[in-house]
Order: structure tokens, then C-alpha cells, then sequence
């Protein structure tokens, strides 16, 4: 056993290693976005969750209680969800105080210490729901514990899908589709397109608390793969895009700098930019558009005033 997580770790060590240093080898530097979220960048992000600048939690999960109650005269029983990217746990007890139907909740989070601590608390709350937390990088192939003959729903919340290319989000969603079997449901939050001001300052707060998230994959790195970056000589930067519809996120060096990670050094100009996150926003045409693409079919939308923020419910599709 406990060589198993010996090798885990170290498996999970040099993916991290390998991601970092092929990404800081290509001409326009970029890190995966995933590595934002160690245990601190998972509660600086709950932090900009709090952010009234950072509308799209706070707008969807206003939307959930409803969508929820729509959702028990929708979904068979029982049900089994599974949660990709599942944080703090908090949207998913929306569904689960007015969905009876859910019998087994499978979380799926990077951040495994964060998990295990939210999905404690979560069995406190709900004893009847069977609560199986999987600390993975949902963005890899995975293997689901087995079916048990109950219908599944995948739960994608927060318009994580955002951080995706648009066919890396096409290819997760089909995967998404096989690994959870035949009438699968997926209730998915998508993040619209909206004007470039109000999105500018959801990635810009007036705290900087997305400064500090930002910065904070810098602090990881140096932790967990021997490196020194000095993130006093690094600066957050963001901006809306709109020939590619999405946000932005970099980190500029402040000065010409080398930077060590283990044996490697990478040299950074001054100015040089690290682009650490793209947040793709999509309008309901064009996401499910996308989604069908992937062999979901429509089944239920719903969308925030002013067309804020989108939750879509799908089928897969039987082909
Ligand atoms: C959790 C990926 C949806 O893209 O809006 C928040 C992450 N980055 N502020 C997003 C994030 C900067 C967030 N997602």
C-alpha cells in the first residue's frame, strides 16, 4: 500500500514537472491552469468566489436551488453524480437538499487534501448520500469506480469547461459520455459572452485577490519542483480577448531574470509574459454546438438575467 502512494506521488510529481517545463520551453511561455489549485490556491479561489466583481459564481449559484427543483421532476432515481473539479463542495448541496434521487456522490478534485476536508463535512450533512471523493486531475483519463445499475449525471459547474480550447472541450465531453454510460445526464454551467468591461474586472478585482491566485501557481511550482521564482518580479495581467472569446491570464516578468527549476533554468525577458489560464466564454448557440459535437443532445436550459450565465441540462445522445 504504501508503495503505492509512494509511486503515486512521484507519477504525479514528474507530470507536474514535465507539464511546467514543456510549457515554459515554447516561445510563448504558458503554465496548465489546473496547478493554481494546491490547497491554498483552492482557498484563495473560493475567495474571488466571494468577489462581488467575480459574477459568475455568485450567478450561478443563485440559479442552482431552482434549476435543482426543476431537476426532481426530471431525473430518474436512483441517481449517481460525479462532480469534475468539485472545489469546496458547496454548489452540490444545492442539488442534493431538493434531489432525493441522489444516492452516491463521486467529487473529482486535484487538490486532494481540500476534497477529503469538504468531503468529511459533506457526510455530516447528508449521512444518506454515499459521499466517494477521488483526488485526480479530471482532465486525464479516468477510471470510474463501477456502475452500480443506477442512472449517472455529470456535474460540471462553474464554467470550468471555460479553461478548455474549444476541442479539448469537445474531446472532455465525449469522454465524459462513454465513462459514464448509457442515458447519461450532464447538468453543465457555462459562462456567456458579455461585455468586455464587466468581464474585465471579474479577472481584475479592486482586492487582488485573482492577483494572488494567479501568483500563487509560481509558489506551488517552487514548492513542489525545486524552483526559484521570486513572484515580487512577476505581475498579474489580464484581458478579454474577442477575436477568441475568452480571458486571459498572464504573468509578466518585471525584469530580465533566469529562473531555476531542479537542474533547468529558463530566462525570462523583461516583459515577457507566462500565459497561465484562458477562460473561454460562449454564447448558448455556440456551446451547444460544441456540446452536440461531443454527442450530447439538448434536453433544458437555463439562463440568468441579462443572459449573465447559462446552465445547460444534456443527454447523451444514442448513436
Ligand atoms: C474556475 C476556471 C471557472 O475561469 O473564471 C477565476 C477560474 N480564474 N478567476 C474562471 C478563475 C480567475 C475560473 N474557473
Amino acid at each position: 500500500m504504501q508503495q503505492n502512494v509512494v509511486s503515486d506521488t512521484s507519477r504525479a510529481r514528474s507530470a507536474f514537472e514535465q507539464d511546467v517545463v514543456s510549457g515554459l520551453k515554447q516561445s510563448q511561455k504558458s503554465l496548465p491552469a489546473k496547478y493554481f489549485y494546491d490547497t491554498y490556491g483552492s482557498a484563495l479561489f473560493d475567495q474571488i468566489c466571494e468577489l462581488e466583481e467575480y459574477y459568475p459564481y455568485r450567478t450561478e449559484l443563485a440559479m442552482l436551488p431552482s434549476v435543482a427543483q426543476d431537476l426532481s421532476h426530471i431525473v430518474p432515481e436512483p441517481l449517481d453524480v460525479v462532480e469534475y473539479g468539485a472545489g469546496s463542495l458547496v454548489k452540490i448541496r444545492l442539488l442534493l437538499r431538493h434531489m432525493s434521487q441522489i444516492e452516491r456522490f463521486i467529487p473529482i478534485d486535484i487538490a486532494g487534501e481540500h476534497l477529503e476536508n469538504a468531503a468529511d463535512d459533506l457526510r455530516q450533512e447528508f449521512p444518506k448520500v454515499t459521499v466517494e471523493p477521488m483526488a485526480a486531475d479530471f482532465t486525464a483519463e479516468l477510471n470510474m469506480p463501477g456502475l452500480n445499475g443506477a442512472k449517472r449525471m455529470a456535474f460540471f459547474p462553474g464554467s470550468t469547461i471555460g479553461n478548455f480550447s474549444p476541442q479539448f472541450a469537445q474531446t472532455f465531453l465525449q469522454r465524459v459520455r462513454s465513462s459514464l454510460g448509457p442515458g447519461a445526464l450532464l447538468l453543465i454551467g457555462v459562462d456567456t459572452k458579455k461585455s468586455a468591461n464587466m468581464l474585465h474586472k471579474a479577472y481584475n478585482d479592486s482586492e487582488g485577490v485573482t492577483r494572488k491566485f494567479n501568483l500563487n501557481i509560481l509558489t506551488h511550482i517552487n514548492r513542489e519542483l525545486d524552483a526559484d521564482f521570486d513572484t515580487e518580479y512577476f505581475d498579474h495581467y489580464a484581458f478579454y480577448n474577442p477575436t477568441e472569446g475568452r480571458i486571459e491570464m498572464h504573468l509578466i516578468s518585471q525584469k530580465a531574470q533566469t529562473v531555476s527549476i531542479g537542474d533547468q533554468r529558463f530566462y525570462f525577458d523583461s516583459g515577457e509574459s507566462i500565459h497561465t489560464e484562458n477562460s473561454h466564454k460562449y454564447t448558448p448557440e455556440q456551446f451547444l454546438q460544441l456540446a452536440q459535437g461531443a454527442g450530447w443532445r439538448s434536453v433544458r436550459k437555463w439562463v440568468a438575467g441579462e443572459q449573465l450565465f447559462t446552465v445547460f441540462l444534456l443527454r447523451a445522445s444514442e448513436d
